[in-house]
Order: C-alpha cells, then structure tokens, then sequence
C-alpha cells in the first residue's frame, strides 16, 4: 500500500441523517467506493465525531431544523487559519438553494457548506465526497508547510538569538580586557613616573639626611642644644618620613629590591601580634586565624611586614568607633583572574586582614591602587598604603583581592606564590662587623651627582676611612690604573653614560678581588639580579648603615687573597 493509499483509507466521512434509510444509502455508496463512512446516531454524536476527527460531514437538511447549533457553530469559528471544515448539506427534492433560507444561514454559520438535491446518483455523490477529501487534504498539507516554516523560524530565532548572545559575550570580553590593558598601563606608566621621581628624591635625601648627621655630631660636640638642635631634629624626622615615602614608592611602580625567603607565614603572622596590638588601641579587638597544613611562600618577608601593617592601618581607620580585625591565612588555589590586581591562575598562599569597618563605596573601591589616592584628612594618609600592598604584591609574582562592603566591612587578600621548599629561618642579623679601628681601609667613591658623592665622601671621612672620589667611570678607572691602592669601589648604581653594572663588570674583569659596593636609590630589579644584598645600600642612608655595609665589604674578602688587580699592597688585604 503506498502513502497516498494510507491517508485516504484513515480519512473518515461523517453521516447524519435520521430520517429513513438515507444514511445507510450513502454509507454504502461510499464503501463501494472504498470510502470510509461513519453514521451518526443525533446532531449531539455529529459534533463529538467532528472534535474527535474526520475529514468530511454529510448532514441532511432536516436534521439541523431544532438542533442545537452553538458548539458545532463555535467549534467552526475556533478553527485554526488553515482548516476550512466541509459540510455537504443533502437537501430536499426540489428546495432550490436561492429560495431556501436555511441555506443560507447554514453558509453563514459552517462556511464551507455545499448542497446536493436529493434524489442523487451515486457517482455524484462519490465525486462530491472525493473533492471535498482532496480539498480537505490539501488543508492538511498546508497545515504542515505550516508548521515545518514555523518550526524553520524558531529555529532560526534560536539560532540568531545565540549568535547574538556570543557576540555580546564576545564584546564584553573585549571591553573587559581593554580595560584591564588601560588600567595596567596607567599603573605602569604611573610607575615609570613614581620611579623616576623617587631616584631622584633619593639623592636629595641622602643629602639632606648625610648633612644633618654632620650637623647632630658637630652640634654634640660643640654642647649647642635647645632650639637649634631641635630644629635640626625636625629636619631628620621630615627627611626620614619623606625616605620611608620614595620607599612606599619604588615599591609601588614594583622597583624595590626584594629579598624572596621560603616562609610560613603563620610564622610572620605570629610574630607581628604585639606590633599589631600595639598599632591598633584599645577599641578594636584583634584575631588571628591560621591555617594547618599551610603552604610555605615565596617572599619577601620585610615588604609583607609592611603590607600586612599597612592593611591593618586602614582597617583601624576604617573602624573609628572599634570593631574586629582579622588576620587569616589560607591555602588559595585560584582560577582566571577577575582583575587586573588578582594573580595569574595558580597555587598561593593567602594572607587576609578583615575588618568590620565602614566598606568602600564603588567608586573609592575603584581608585585605592591608584597612588596618592586617599579619602582620608590632610595631613593623616599619603594614599601609597595600597600601592605599595599592590605593587608588592605583584613584583613577587602574586597578587590582590578586595572584597567590600559599605557600612559592613573590608576584606584584602594578598596571594603569594607557593613554593614546595623548606622554609628558611630569617637572618638574626646578628653579625657583627665592628669597627675595627686600625682599618685604614682606601674607599673610592663613585657617582656622578657632586652633592651625593660629597657627603658619602665626608661620611666616610668620619667613619675614619681614607676616600678618593671620582664623578664618572672614566674617572674612576683612571684613579684605579694609577697607582693609587683602593681597598673597595662604592659604585652608584645608576649612572649616566655607563651604568653602574657595566662599571662592576669591567672592574672585575681588570681586578677580580676588589669588593665593590653598589649605592642604588633607584633599583631595577633586573639589572640587579644576581647580586647579593650585602653588596648594595639604599639611599638614602644613614652613618651606620654606610658603617655596617662597609665593614661587611672589606671582612668579606678572604683572607688570603691575592693582591687585587690594580697591582697595588693595600689591595690585598
Ligand atoms: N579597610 C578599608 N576600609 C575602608 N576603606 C579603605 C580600607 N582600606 C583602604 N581604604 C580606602 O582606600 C584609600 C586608599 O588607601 P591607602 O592605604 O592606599 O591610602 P591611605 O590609607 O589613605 O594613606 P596611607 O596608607 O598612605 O597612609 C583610603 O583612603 C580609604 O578610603
Ligand atoms: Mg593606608
């Protein structure tokens, strides 16, 4: 049996004729003419017949006189847009349509409605019935053009409506990185800056600091005391705040020098609860929350002193009226960065400080990182707290994470980088270098700034050690080639012309014994690498730094050196 065949067999005619033997007559009509016909028993049976399915209805027209329509009248009004229901009316002998006012209330109300005149013959109605079907067919066909163009149309709905979708996640992204990539380069280009400056303020607090050394110990000598000293008591103080903010700055633009130690920093966090105790009075109460198992970190464990001071600093600041601190830490395996501050993806661990203070607002949230951004007074905060914390951060390969509510509180997390070796236990710094008094040790100083070299010079004088001094590289080399004895090189570490290491470099190679002793204000940690920190000095400095560093550099050398390079006795000490 083909398709076609199939459809037509499940295509049902409906009879109602009540009266005589007229159903029974078309019925049988139709089956001759393999037609399937079903006969109905009343207009009540006709209507549930039409709901339940069938193709046609064949109605005689007295079976509608009295019968109550309003269903079957409903039901052909409800119909959908591609269904035209067919009713063939079988009217009486000679009731002409045009004179039959049932006929015409039948089209009004059905629709579809046909009328063939009784008596009929067989193939008239077989044929009227066929028409019917076919044209009943063809509304089942469009039914499903229909239905297959809607399904085309959501699909494709669907389709734009997830290609539009990608294309919002895609610009967001990029909007995203965008304005990670601008918020960088303003940090960095901010840096550059800040570095730049802090060189500088360096030289210039050296200086400052060196000169009012001088003037302490020639006040001290000569008994002056009262306003005098105290002024210049005064000038130490703003030159050693203005130090410690170059410092705040360097690390800020993520130039300082860091000195990585494999730590537990529940062993850091420990030890900090009587400074914090101390930083934070009386109306706030402190915890502290440490992790078992917690990884060992990789970092520097003086600038995360600092970091950690400086975050408990502005929760103190951030709780006026008291509140809890605390200072956790965590063990942080962390995906995808969310912000330019968070670390790549990876193992850290995470150091906390928590506080039940007044929150951030989003847009001071925004701008923390940025230096010199502060809310607070005149005079109480510099707005470097955060930068240094971030600057940190990120220079030991880790990172930030602010979380922030106002009037609720403040959370930042600072990840490290996890190491798997043992810890090692920090310097006592115990060593002592003493001052070996018939050191008569011959220093040459090197830096082209005349005010920086001149009181490192003098310092050096009134650390009783014999000082030559040259302003550039050449000058220093030709000092070396004559026959001048030089016991160490106090090398500045950025110099014009040729750098400070470029200087070491060719020194070593001409005079491989002879120590030497970078001054860098400003240090790149680069070009620094590889040199040890007891070989260099931070400017600025003070007398006894300059004192330890040096004795450090001449104890250093072994004892049975050969003579250094510039062939002179005193340089084989
Ligand atoms: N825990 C906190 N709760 C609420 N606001 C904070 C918190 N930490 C920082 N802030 C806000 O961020 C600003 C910047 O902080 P940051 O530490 O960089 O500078 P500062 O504290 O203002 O000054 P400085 O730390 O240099 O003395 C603060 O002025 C403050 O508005
Ligand atoms: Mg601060």
């Amino acid at each position: 049996m083909t398709r076609q065949d199939q459809s037509v067999t499940a295509e049902r005619t409906l009879i109602l004729a009540p009266r005589g033997r007229d159903a029974m007559l078309a019925q049988s009509i139709l089956q001759e003419a393999d037609l399937r016909a079903d006969i109905c028993a009343g207009f009540q049976d006709l209507v549930e017949g039409i709901k339940a399915g069938c193709e046609l209805a064949i109605v005689t027209e007295e079976a509608f006189r009295g019968a109550e329509m309003r269903t079957l009248v409903d039901w052909v009004r409800a119909q959908p847009a591609w269904s035209d229901f067919p009713f063939i009316v079988l009217t009486e002998h000679g009731g002409g349509v045009e004179r039959n006012p049932l006929a015409s209330q039948l089209t009004d109300a059905l629709g579809s409605v046909s009328f063939l005149e009784r008596p009929f013959h067989p193939t008239t109605l077989i044929s009227v019935v066929r028409t019917h079907l076919r044209g009943r067919r063809r509304q089942y066909e469009c039914r499903r053009l229909n239905e297959e163009l809607e399904f085309r149309v959501q699909e494709r709905t669907q389709e734009l409506a997830a290609a539009n979708r990608q294309l919002l996640a895609q610009m967001e992204e990029r909007e995203r990185v965008e304005s990670t990539l601008r918020q960088m380069q303003r940090l960095e280009a901010v840096g550059q800056l800040t570095s730049g400056v802090a060189h500088d303020f360096n030289n210039l607090l050296t200086v400052v600091l060196g000169n009012v050394s001088f003037m302490e110990k020639d006040f001290a000598a000569r008994g002056i005391d009262g306003k005098l000293s105290q002024r210049l008591h005064f000038m130490r103080s703003a030159a050693e705040r203005g130090a410690k903010l170059t410092d705040q700055l360097l690390s800020f633009s993520r130039r300082q020098r860091l000195e990585p130690k494999v730590l537990d920093l529940n062993h850091t966090i420990a030890g900090m609860r009587d400074l914090l105790q101390s930083t934070m009075g009386g109306s706030i109460r402190i915890e502290t929350s440490l992790a078992e198992n917690l990884w060992h970190a990789l970092v520097d464990p003086t600038q995360l002193e600092l970091a950690v001071l400086n975050l408990a600093i502005n929760a103190r600041d951030a709780m006026d009226v008291g509140g809890l601190l605390t200072v956790s830490t965590h063990n942080a395996t962390l995906g995808e960065a969310a912000a330019p501050e968070e670390p790549v993806a990876g193992d850290y661990v995470e150091v906390c400080v928590s506080d039940t203070g007044s929150g951030m607002s989003a847009n001071v949230r925004a701008r923390v990182f940025e230096p010199f951004f502060t809310t607070k007074e005149v005079g109480k905060g510099s707005g470097l707290g955060l930068s240094q914390v971030l600057g940190f951060a990120k220079q030991s390969n880790g990172g930030v994470r602010i979380d922030t509510t106002e009037g609720e509180g403040t959370s930042i997390r600072i990840f490290l980088p996890r190491s798997d070796l043992a810890e090692e236990r920090p310097d006592t710094g115990a060593e002592d270098f003493g001052d070996d008094p018939d050191l008569p040790a011959r220093i040459l100083v090197v830096d082209d700034d005349d005010a920086v070299r001149q009181v490192v010079a003098d310092m050096l004088r009134e650390l009783r050690y014999d000082v030559l001094e040259s302003g550039s590289a050449g000058a220093a080399f030709d000092v070396l080639e004559s026959k001048e004895p030089v016991d160490l090189l106090l090398l500045d570490f950025a110099m014009p012309g040729m750098s400070g290491a470029e200087v070491a470099r060719r020194v070593r190679r001409r005079y491989p014994r002879l120590p030497i002793l970078f001054v860098t204000g400003y240090a790149d940690r680069t070009l620094l690498n590889g040199i040890d920190e007891a070989q260099t000095l931070g400017k600025p400095f003070q007398l006894h730094d300059l004192a330890s560093k040096i004795a450090q550099a001449l104890n250093r050398r072994p004892a049975e050196a050969p003579p250094a390079r510039n062939e002179h006795p005193r340089s084989a000490v």
